[in-house]
């Protein structure tokens, strides 16, 4: 019987351009793809975009847009992206899409019929931000744990989804199925939310103030909540309730999330599919945050991470295999290009990029580059257990990629080329090399290398499929081939004698340290790690942004906040300007600097505090360094 794989990626919200965190996310259900390819296994891998609700309306009018333009620009950023990253995801679903707008519609008639949706009236203290009311036990100081705002109380009937019903049957289900939601300590913080009696979900918005929604079959005044009918996607992909797709796949369906979604995943999701009589999923694996140098990545700190740029600076494989291998998967991570650079100098150039040109030179330099002819006298003397230790690697790996420790399964893969460079010393070679009575102790040797990186090629298919390629053919083999079957590695000795391999090349070159700074002498192709010039705007569009110059008054931190500083300006009136510079300056060198303000931008909270601009500076990996002018004006003067 075919064996078969079903993985999805949360669909991603169109208010946010891709990013390191999405990208992260979507690499993992790659890899997950991929390594059930390698064992022969049918897989299916969906991801998309989540394009419903009140925040896209508002995203949509910022750019002067309709929602529905917004939504298909934004969009097609994220499935744009996923190719340039070696993503191969079988389909990409949009909420908007109409089959699974129908599945939306379909799932809350059947709920609804069941008894399971009611109307009632309701008030609650509502984050605009999050689109969701909150209870006050959620509420940290009265205020929105994600956004720092006071929530605003709104009062409205609304259909709800009785959850509390499945209350008992959840925990159950929970404690009796076996890795249902990995690893265990979001099993554990998913039994803990539901340690508390469970609140019926809020499924509806009117559309006196939401239309951009799915309506509610059974009642046209109404839109359905986001998470009803994102959730959903994971379905309705797959032509449920009819599609063959549907059949195949959805009994043995895995999702992949970040741990900010485990309650609507971990939570709301099994109750949808056992009240809408739908076999629950199979795994929830849930992973840890990428944060930035410990601070959390967020566009107001200005610290977002740009997959695109970093592919672009240290190669697409590279940037892979650092996110795969740096993340323990379900632990917090702390990105930085420092580590970044020391996982590509030490894994990839010194460990396999050495490994690699060593043996690939030594059977040029000693055998013309044929693989060589064995005698089976000699293998055994020159074997020193290595057959084993490459069949222990692959069961390992097998296990950890299977219960998605992915990092370990790296660490299982990078022991057995640390075993095989042991292997070459302890061989030597060139000193085979030297005697003809040991010429065919040479050519064993040279072949279990050989053999050796045929699997660890292989192995990092998943991760790093262009190097893999890159390995095969270079080892004198077809890289259009399936090389990768888990069957194929676990059977020694297949490279064929005979063999010409083409010449070596270098899989990974060491970074320095001065490229990555982007220091301009080492580093010629810096311009490219900056965004492209923005679309041509008139002299009016310009002109509708107001520059001025403002005098810095007062500047003081902020407590708890690591990054930003709070600044009183005077330009011609005093404000508040809340900067992300805290980095960068202190608060007693900024006082009488003259800088420069937008000072018509719509008011923002930041930590609190309501920001009236936004100081205008540049931006590069040391941080913000602000714009200044070389002789002072009055405050309140106007740029042009
Ligand atoms: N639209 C909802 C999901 C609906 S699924 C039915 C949503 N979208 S999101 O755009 O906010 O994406 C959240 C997901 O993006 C996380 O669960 C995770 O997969 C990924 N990440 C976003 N930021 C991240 C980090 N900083 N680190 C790791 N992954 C993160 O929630």
């Amino acid at each position: 019987m075919t064996r078969r794989f079903y993985v999805t990626t949360p669909i991603y919200y169109v208010n946010a351009r891709p990013h390191l965190g999405h990208a992260y996310t979507t690499i993992v259900a790659d890899v997950a793809a991929r390594f059930n390819t390698m064992r022969g296994s049918q897989a299916y891998f969906l991801t998309g975009t989540d394009e419903h609700g009140d925040k896209v309306v508002r995203a949509a009018k910022k750019e002067n847009m309709t929602p529905r333009e917004y939504v298909d620009t934004i969009s097609q950023l994220f499935r744009d992206l996923w190719p340039e990253l070696s993503v191969n995801n079988s389909a990409f679903i949009r909420t908007t899409d109409p089959s699974h707008m129908a599945v939306v519609e379909q799932v809350l008639q059947k709920i609804y019929d069941a008894g399971d949706i009611y109307f009632a009236e309701y008030e609650g203290q509502y984050c605009f931000g999050c689109e969701r009311f909150y209870t006050d036990r959620e509420l940290v100081q009265g205020k929105c744990p994600d956004h720092e705002t006071a929530p605003e109380i709104i009062k409205e009937s609304n259909y709800f989804f009785k959850m509390s019903r499945y209350q008992d049957w959840l925990i159950d289900h929970i404690r009796n199925t076996p890795d249902f939601i990995r690893p265990e300590r979001y099993k554990n913080e998913a039994l803990a939310f539901l340690k508390e009696p469970l609140e019926d979900l809020c499924i509806s918005r009117p559309k006196t103030r939401l239309k951009w929604g799915i309506t509610l079959p059974f009642d046209r005044d109404y839109v359905t909540y986001v998470w009803f009918d994102a959730l959903l996607n994971y379905v309705s992909a797959l032509g449920y309730p009819e599609g063959e797709k549907y059949q195949n796949y959805w009994p043995v369906v895995q999702h992949i999330v970040a741990k900010d979604i485990l309650k609507p995943h971990g939570i709301y999701w099994p109750i949808m599919l056992k009240a809408a009589g739908i076999p629950v999923y199979r795994h929830l694996n849930v992973h840890g945050y990428w944060n930035i140098e410990q601070s959390k990545m967020s566009k107001s700190l200005g610290n977002v991470v740009e997959p695109l740029e970093l592919k672009n600076i240290y190669g697409l494989d590279a940037f892979r295999f650092f996110l795969i291998r740096d993340m323990a998967f379900g632990l917090d991570s702390s990105f930085s290009e420092d580590s970044l650079v020391q996982r590509i100098n030490s894994d990839l150039a010194n460990d396999l990029g050495n490994l690699f040109s060593r043996v690939v030179s030594m059977l040029h330099k000693y055998c013309q580059g044929i693989v060589p002819e064995i005698e089976p006298a000699v293998e055994q003397e020159c074997e020193f257990g290595l057959e084993a230790d490459a069949r222990n690697a692959i069961a390992d790996y097998e296990d950890l990629m299977e219960s998605f420790q992915f990092h370990n399964s790296l660490r299982a893969v990078w022991k057995f080329i640390g075993r095989m460079n042991k292997y070459v010393d302890v061989t030597a070679p060139w000193e085979l090399a030297k005697k003809k009575s040991s010429r065919k102790s040479l050519a064993v040797v040279l072949y279990n290398l050989l053999e050796g990186l045929r699997i660890i090629s292989g192995l990092i298919y998943p991760v790093m499929p262009d190097t893999a390629a890159k390995m095969q053919k270079h080892l004198g083999l077809d890289p259009q081939e399936p090389f990768y079957l888990l069957d194929r590695l676990k059977t020694w000795k297949t490279i064929k004698p005979g063999t010409q391999l083409p010449k070596s090349t270098v899989l990974f070159p060491r970074v320095e340290p001065a490229e990555k700074k982007g220091n301009q002498a080492a580093a010629p192709e810096k311009s490219t790690r900056h965004p492209e010039i923005k679309p041509e705007i008139t002299i009016e569009q310009f002109s509708a942004v107001d520059l001025r110059v403002a005098t810095v008054v007062q500047a003081e931190k902020i407590p708890r906040a690591k990054k930003v500083l709070k600044l009183e300006v005077d330009l011609g009136q005093k404000r508040i300007i809340v900067a992300g510079i805290a980095e960068k300056y202190a608060p007693e060198e900024l006082v009488g600097k003259q800088v420069i303000v937008v000072a018509n931008l719509k008011p923002a909270k930041l930590m609190g505090i309501v920001s009236n601009g936004m100081l205008v500076a540049a931006v590069d990996k040391s941080g913000p360094t602000l714009a200044t002018l070389d002789q002072p004006v009055e405050p309140g003067t106007p740029l042009r």
